[in-house]
């Protein structure tokens, strides 16, 4: 064996070694203060060294200070573990280190985006002719999403922006949920477009946007170029947004309506939740994330476009030198997204697709809302805790009365290690942040989180 296959081989059981270990190790990294074990500053060493000395430097450096997200009792952010099939596309994909830039780098990336997006569509049950790009997370999505809707709505006023910029553009309103995700804001200021764009509508008691106040809203200001911007869902509540409504008011006065739809737009999947995203296939672009709840490894999202030719025109280039670029049967999957020289994305995707279909997508989805149901019931029923959202879907929130002992108790459990929660300011009051996204975890996880939390209750008080 040469010594890179003996070097692969160690390193693809040290992966499986750790995710492994992550299933019952402490969920966050030990607290003694020493953080990565590796000398974070001096110079870069004049010589260099053997590829193994330097995975076993990188390796025993970093290990000791990872936050195992990818274990079953991780419940911050909106974190989704890694599939084992999509983790195993990841080292192919790496070790192939193919281009995706057009089907002539790589015509193998090429294809397997295209088959990824026809799935994707399938199964989230957006338009078949649809385009689609595979982007790094929501935060890209957003960002080609708003661009292409910005060439759209300028383009009607009359307005070539690709070309003309925005100087001396019609300005647009965008008008969005108070509650809307922050990547939102930057993606508009990334785009000229500028948060002051910004239209902000009221929140119903869930979080979802309120449809009065954007019919009012839309009703304020009928001619200038508008995106709506909605969301699936609530980052801290995990609440839909109406999109039929939302879609229906927007269509009447002529606007675009973009969906950030980073983890709840997975509500599709499912026959039992469906009902939370109806009317979807009326908007004009989604986002949704594969590295949240499709459980893909980072980095994965998805952006989607009823008007192909709105998204092309708002991302595509060429140059002298490009082969390959809008000719052939395949697409060029750059021409969708924000960057050129690109990770071969599809095959992760693919993977993970492959290895769940469409009914373990549905389980999975299911079961992590069943089970965010369970901490609901089982945390609420503790006296002084309050559950402060209405649970429709992976989110939960908990307040164990006051803001300082909701802080004191959420900084306990990250202590102890069995669990991982976060924090959040929601509605001027504290709370515990709980998503349950990772196909691992089951009702022993759920109850033995509880049980911690019910013993660090005890002993805080
Ligand atoms: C609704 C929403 N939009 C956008 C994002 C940003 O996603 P990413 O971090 O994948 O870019 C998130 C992340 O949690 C989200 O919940």
């Amino acid at each position: 064996m040469s010594e890179f296959s003996e070097l692969m081989r160690r390193t693809a059981e040290r992966v499986a070694a750790y995710r492994q270990y992550a299933i019952d190790a402490p969920v966050a990294p030990p607290d003694d203060g020493a953080g990565p074990r590796l000398s974070l500053e001096g110079p870069l060493p004049v010589e260099g060294l053997a590829a193994d000395a330097v995975i076993e430097e990188l390796a025993r450096g970093v290990e000791p200070a990872l936050v195992t997200t990818v274990g079953p009792r991780y419940f911050g952010f909106v974190v989704g573990g890694a599939l084992d099939a999509p983790t195993c596309a990841d080292l192919l994909t790496t070790g192939w280190d193919q281009v995706a830039l057009n089907a002539t780098t790589s015509p193998a990336a090429a294809a397997f985006e295209e088959v990824v997006g026809v799935w994707l569509k399938e199964v989230l049950a957006l338009p078949a002719e649809a385009s689609f790009g595979l982007v790094t997370g929501a935060q890209g999505g957003n960002t080609v999403g708003l661009a292409a809707a910005r060439n759209r709505v300028l383009e009607r006023a009359g307005w070539d922006v690709e070309n003309r910029g925005l100087i001396g553009a019609p300005r647009i309103r965008v008008v969005a949920g108070e509650e809307r995700h922050a990547t939102i804001d930057r993606s508009l200021r990334l785009l000229g477009i500028g948060a002051d764009a910004l239209d902000p509508v009221r929140p119903d008691s869930n979080g979802a946007i309120d449809p009065e106040s954007l019919a009012l809203a839309l009703e304020a200001d009928s001619r200038s170029p508008t995106i709506v911007c909605v969301q699936a869902g609530n980052v801290n509540t995990g609440a839909c947004d109406d999109l039929r409504t939302a879609c229906e008011l927007a269509r009447r006065h002529g606007a675009w309506v973009h969906v950030d739809g980073a983890f709840d737009l997975w509500a599709a999947a499912s026959a039992s939740n469906r009902d939370l995203v109806s009317g979807i296939e009326l908007a004009d672009s989604w986002v949704v994330d594969g590295h949240k709840w499709l459980n893909v490894p980072y980095d994965a999202g998805y952006v989607f476009c009823a008007d192909p030719e709105a998204h092309a025109a708002s991302m595509s280039y060429s140059a002298a030198y490009l082969v390959g670029q809008g000719e052939g049967p395949i697409r060029a999957p750059s021409d969708y997204v924000l960057e050129s020289s690109r990770r071969a994305r599809g095959f992760c995707t693919w993977a993970a697709l492959r290895e769940l279909g469409r009914r373990g997508i549905a389980e999975l989805i299911d079961r992590c809302c069943a089970l965010a149901r369970r901490f609901s019931e089982q945390l609420g029923s503790i006296e002084g805790v309050e559950i402060g959202n209405e649970v429709v879907l992976n989110q939960v929130l908990v307040s164990f009365g006051s803001d300082q002992r909701t802080d004191r108790i959420i900084d306990a459990v990250q202590r102890e290690g069995t669990c991982w929660m976060g924090g959040t300011s929601w509605r001027g009051r504290r709370f515990m942040r709980i998503s349950v996204s990772n196909r691992l975890t089951t009702e022993a996880d759920v109850d033995r989180s509880v049980e911690a939390i019910r013993q660090l209750l005890e002993e805080i008080d």
